[in-house]
């Protein structure tokens, strides 16, 4: 997989980030197992619990398109370091994770670190706990 393709379409989809709030901007592209490509940016609220993270945004996209798995996801920002996924963020990932999704962490310079999300979200809450 090019994951550098991801991080260069997640800087893009950055450039769509709504925060007025914050001043943190972030994208996101998610590629399905299928093999197609969402992107997604933050929408930040006046309401601030109505903000949707960038990640969501890119997978509420792919779900409601009639994905089902995601393979990997890049993230990206304006920080010199890598941005890794909020722990919502992270557990709606788990939601949608294929065999061995995996997590790629950019930071502003396109520079990436790639993470499977069993690394960051171990002992994730599942369908299977809900017995
Ligand atoms: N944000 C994301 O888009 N993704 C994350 O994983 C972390 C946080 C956004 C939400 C909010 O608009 C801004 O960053 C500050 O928290």
């Amino acid at each position: 997989m090019d994951y550098y393709d991801l991080v260069k379409k997640a800087m893009k989809a950055k450039e769509n980030a709504y925060a007025p709030y914050s001043g943190f901007r972030v994208g996101a592209c998610v590629k399905t197992q299928d093999g197609r490509i969402y992107t997604g940016c933050n929408i930040e609220n006046s309401s601030f619990g109505a903000t949707i993270c960038a990640e969501r945004t890119a997978i509420v996209k792919a779900i409601s398109e009639g994905e089902t798995k995601i393979s990997a996801i890049a993230i990206t920002s304006d920080s010199d370091g890598l941005t890794y996924p909020c722990g919502i963020c992270r557990q709606v990932i788990s939601e949608f994770r294929s065999d061995n999704t995996k997590i790629i962490c950019s930071n502003k310079k396109g520079e990436y670190k790639i993470y499977e999300i069993n690394d960051i979200l171990p002992h994730a809450f599942t369908k299977e706990d809900m017995g």
